[in-house]
């Protein structure tokens, strides 16, 4: 599975054409844009919502996984007397004994691309080789550990450094050409200031708040799966072809989720053997993942080695830019970490090549992570760009500037909305950039040393397919339901606000109803793509339920508008009133549909995705940003930390600031991981990762948080919809990291080409000086 496939593919699913964008649209009202409390906080902090493994039933029992202790071989023996033997064990499943499970062909993705214990193979350390199911947890546990496998290991490898020799370029397994335009050789051998490095970023391990889990409930004719889902609706249809089902008899819940960071966007093999352990037992079975098993068993970010080369004349200008990426992934899927997702089109250049390479290691597939491809990648192309500006004598931010370009000249189109210029501009105002002195160490704050970087951002925008239904109930209060769900990012709420806007009706009466792929079609919260395309649903949903109301309204005897054109009506503050008279003249239009004995207005929506609408191939569509950081480096006691953090963010029109805001400091906490901490590290002697745990793989703290600053330009794009919002999942992340690591730079003078950075780097740096 290759994650840009994956958002291609949003945009274009056909669907139902586009509705067109109204010209006569009214703009939205100030619900659309206001700091709305999240609907569902309550229900999290008193603890009523309920996450996966929350979900019991009578005669539950526990699935606990046996999980290979080499990183490559085959399975020779499985011998599970001892733990059959043990209390409260009701089956042990494997190779031998599970049920057929299939492979997903289409129309759907699955992280692995084969169903759990297909064959006897291991590929990685960790993977699951048989799954005991117990009465309690800890009887499956203990039986776990009591289940002798026999392997017979062969050679593996999960070697940090990607240089292995390829095939050349163009042969099946060498480098693949992404992108190209130009001459880059000719033009990076004349360029009079070059700058040719190599970048690294680690493996880095999802650990969203709460950990993977499935409540697999068989009733005899289908199958209920509890699950923690990015995509309820791709988790259905997935598993209904692995567990061999028509589609209806697979139903899936995530009515709640602690975020997931693109972890949770595709299932994951234990979904499958929990359904298959409670069909073959009778029985409800629940499979929780460890902290630890999610370091091996459900995806991680790919390492990246990426060699960028930039060829600039002397004042600035840049004539060549050439990205050369490998990441690792699994022997169990191809796995492309598109790393090259911005660079044709973040500056503007007239020779440009991209390519990519995958090498292969004993490690568990890799999955999209926030950003995936972009955020590595701009972390080596930002970096080189911070390297360039220094040989160039130039500020930094002056560079961007003046490379900024309103066409897309990859694809030789205008963008629908380009402000990174804005950003850049309002980021260095905001951080106060001018005050900047470009010496290293030069800036002093008693016996600290201040670093200053930036680093621009960029993450596509698009819009799938969606279906949504409302009811306008006669007691005055809605409902809306879509098979899209809120991963603590703030769909519940948002969707809330599009109600009240076009109704009034207040977001409190507002029940919103999400994560059941037995609702109408909905969005993957993925790729940044989840409000842009459940907004014009929502929209066509609700608007069709008002439609109902004037109808009613007009046609109704007794209604005091009964005989009157519909269209001279309005809901406006829940009221139905005739346009050109004031909304609190008007009658609540509960009684309006009381009158016609209607139980509510019914309105269902729908939308297609982005590439069904023949504008949409006019433009370029993309979000932008620049992120500014302080570093504090106090030499003595060589301590390093990210002390302010300025974010501009160009992401459309932000329909809730207060969730958007927070979405936004949540990426500046993952970078700040990113930049410092976070590195998944496989042990060479057996391929485990080590490091599977909080003590060890090291996630920033309060105690490490800057001063953060958030900030939307709120500037429209009404390619995408009505409202002109596009999505801000991972735009918040992508430029922390290089904008860190320049901040190094400048405090530090040691440049690091590789995140995180380690203490020991500027140790041996100032031992040196
Ligand atoms: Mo995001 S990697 O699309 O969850």
């Amino acid at each position: 599975m290759i994650f840009e496939e994956f958002v291609e593919f949003i945009g274009s699913q056909e669907g139902a054409p586009p509705k067109p964008i109204p010209a006569d649209a009214p703009p939205p009202s100030a619900i659309i844009g206001a700091a709305v409390p999240r609907i569902d906080g309550p229900l999290k902090t008193t603890g009523t919502a309920r996450y996966a493994s929350d979900y019991n039933f009578p005669g539950l029992v526990y699935a606990v996984p046996v999980r290979a202790t080499i990183a490559s071989g085959k399975i020779l023996r499985i011998d599970s007397t001892a733990a059959k033997a043990m209390p409260g064990v009701c089956l042990v499943m494997h190779h031998g004994n599970i049920m057929p499970l299939y492979r997903n062909a289409s129309g759907g993705r699955n992280s692995e691309n084969r169903p759990a214990f297909e064959d006897e193979t291991v590929y990685y350390w960790g993977q699951y080789v048989a799954a005991v199911v117990a009465e309690t947890f800890q009887q499956a546990q203990a039986a776990a550990g009591a289940v002798r496998v026999e392997y017979e290991p062969a050679k593996f490898s999960v070697d940090t450094s990607l240089s292995d020799s390829l095939p050349a370029e163009g042969q099946p397994g060498g480098p693949s050409i992404m992108s190209q335009r130009g001459d880059t050789d000719a033009a990076f051998a004349s360029a009079p200031v070059k700058v040719d490095e190599v970048y690294i970023t680690p493996v880095e391990t999802h650990n969203p708040m709460e950990m993977h889990a499935t409540v697999a409930v068989w009733d005899g004719k289908k199958y209920t799966l509890y699950e923690s889902s990015q995509g309820v609706m791709n988790h259905q249809n997935v598993m209904a072809q692995v567990l061999g089902e028509p589609r209806e008899n697979v139903e899936v819940v995530s009515r709640f989720i602690g975020s997931g960071f693109g972890g949770k966007l595709f299932p994951w093999p234990h979904s499958a053997i929990a359904a298959a352990a409670s069909r073959k037992l009778n029985r409800p079975v629940k499979f929780t993942l460890s902290r630890k098993m999610m370091f091996a068993n459900s995806g991680h970010r790919p390492r990246t080695q990426q060699r960028i080369r930039l060829g600039a004349t002397l004042d600035g200008k840049l004539v060549s830019l050439q990205q050369d990426y490998r990441n690792h992934t699994s022997y169990v899927d191809d796995v492309r970490e598109n790393c090259g997702e911005a660079t044709p089109f973040l500056y503007s250049t007239k020779n440009l090549k991209v390519t990519s390479a995958l090498v292969r290691r004993n490690v568990g597939t890799p999955s999209p992570m926030r950003g995936p491809g972009a955020v590595p990648g701009l972390f080596a192309l930002e970096s080189a760009m911070d390297e360039l500006a220094i040989k160039l004598k130039m500020d930094p931010v002056q560079l961007r500037l003046s490379l900024d370009t309103l066409v897309d000249e990859e694809k030789n189109k205008p963008f629908s909305s380009r402000h990174l210029k804005e950003c850049l501009q309002v980021g260095a105002e905001k951080f106060g950039w001018a005050r900047r002195t470009p010496e290293v160490g030069s800036m002093r704050q008693g016996d600290l040393v201040l670093g200053w970087g930036v680093a621009a951002a960029s993450w596509g925008a698009n819009r799938g397919v969606c279906d949504a239904s409302v009811n306008l109930w006669c007691d005055g209060k809605a409902r809306v339901s879509c098979g899209t769900q809120d991963i603590g990012t703030g769909s519940y709420t948002v969707i809330a606000q599009i109600i009240t806007d076009k109704t009034g009706i207040p977001v409190r009466d507002v029940e919103v109803v999400l994560g059941s792929s037995s609702l109408p079609p909905g969005p993957t919260s993925g790729g940044s793509t989840a409000t842009s395309t459940f907004v014009p649903a929502v929209i066509d949903a609700v608007n069709a339920a008002v439609k109902v109301v004037l109808t009613v309204a007009s046609t109704t005897k007794g209604s005091p508008f009964a005989g009157k054109n519909a269209n001279s009506l309005a809901l406006t503050a829940g009221r139905v009133h005739e346009k050109d008279q004031p909304a609190a003249g008007g009658v609540p239009y509960g009684e309006i549909i009381r009158m016609a004995n209607l139980a509510s207005a019914n309105g269902d929506g729908k939308s297609g995705g982005l590439g069904a609408d023949p504008k949409s191939h006019d433009y370029s569509t993309h979000s932008f940003g620049a992120q500014f950081v302080e570093v504090e480096w106090d030499p003595g006691i060589a301590r390093l930390r990210v002390s302010r953090v300025v974010s501009v963010v160009d992401g459309g029109r932000i329909i809730n600031q207060r969730t958007a805001t927070n979405q936004m400091a949540g990426a500046i906490v993952m970078g700040v991981g990113m930049g410092l901490f976070e590195e998944t590290v496989y042990d060479p002697r057996n391929g485990h990762p080590v490091n599977d745990n909080f003590a060890d793989y090291i996630v920033p703290t309060i105690a490490d948080m800057p001063q953060i600053d958030v900030h939307f330009l709120d500037i429209p794009d009404f390619l995408l919809n009505e409202y002109g919002t596009r999505g801000i999942g991972e735009i918040g992340l992508a430029g922390v990291a290089p904008a860190i690591t320049a901040a190094v730079y400048h405090a530090t003078g040691v440049r690091l080409r590789q995140v995180p950075v380690k203490i020991e780097d500027l140790l041996r740096a100032q031992q040196t000086a």
